[in-house]
């Protein structure tokens, strides 16, 4: 069921995209080689905590058999990486390394999602393009976040750019509905037809989220039941933010 926000509800979801937001302008600025996945996962869970935030993602259980619940309160996903790459200690980032980092926050029962690729360092001229690619993704994507469109046309916009660029989108996993549950209909796929899809109505907010690959869409599922990693080693990177719909054009709740 697609659910639309009352005033109050939209109050509580900029509060929870809020803390997302600060949270990746603090990470920013402290992200650096030699540090673990583990260390900006626990730097993470501190700023949501700080802000009066429980990290959603620490504990959250999908509910398909074999799949342990969610360790951490991040997702860290390195170059091939494409999402959900678990924090540890033994994973080090290093100069050149494109970094995706997926995080949502539950503050006064409301959920705020919004992923970031950092680029650590010197990093190769077409991993930077990579990174550039996704994040323009979603802006071509957010092009049609409003009434009068549907959600296919989202889709369409954000698959048709990427493969103007290039590259290619992940089909397993998309953008979704958002609000007291970290994952509400409508599911939103990075690609599509056009003129598809249920109607965009004001209320609505969205996680739109752009995971893009340099080579082949294809991808694999690691051992820890988590970890999804290009099956061409090529590289991956993943831009989303929160946005909500309204009369006129979308607010993206989790950019400050
Ligand atoms: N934040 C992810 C999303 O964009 C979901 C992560 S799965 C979790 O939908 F287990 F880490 F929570
Ligand atoms: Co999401």
């Amino acid at each position: 069921m697609v659910t639309i926000k009352s005033k109050k509800e939209i109050e509580y979801m900029k509060e929870a995209c809020k803390v997302v937001a600060k949270m990746y302008q603090e990470i920013e600025k402290k992200i650096k080689p030699g540090m673990t996945t583990w260390e900006i996962d626990q730097i993470a869970e501190k700023i949501m905590k700080d802000l009066g935030a429980i990290p959603a993602e620490k504990g959250y259980n999908p509910g398909i058999k074999g799949i342990p619940p969610y360790p951490a309160s991040t997702c860290i996903s390195i170059n091939d990486e494409v999402i959900h790459g678990v924090p540890s200690k033994n994973k080090i980032i290093k100069d050149g390394d494109i970094v995706s980092i997926d995080t949502v926050a539950l503050k006064n029962g409301y959920n705020g999602d919004a992923a970031r690729t950092f680029m650590i360092g010197n990093v190769a001229k077409d991993a930077k393009r990579l990174v550039e690619v996704t994040k323009q993704a979603f802006f071509e994507g957010i092009k049609y976040a409003k009434p009068g469109y549907r959600i296919g046309d989202i889709s369409n916009a954000i698959g048709e750019y990427v493969k103007s660029q290039g590259y290619s989108v992940v089909r397993e996993f998309q953008g979704h509905g958002i609000g007291k549950a970290m994952h509400e209909d409508p599911g939103i796929p990075n690609y599509g037809k056009a003129g598809r899809g249920i109607r965009l109505e004001p209320g609505m907010t969205l996680a739109i989220e752009p995971m893009v690959i340099q080579g082949k869409p294809n991808i694999l599922e690691l051992d820890d039941g988590w970890t999804i990693i290009t099956e061409d080693g090529s590289l991956s990177a993943h831009y989303e933010n929160t946005i909500l719909i309204t009369e006129k054009e979308p607010e993206i709740l989790t950019i400050l």
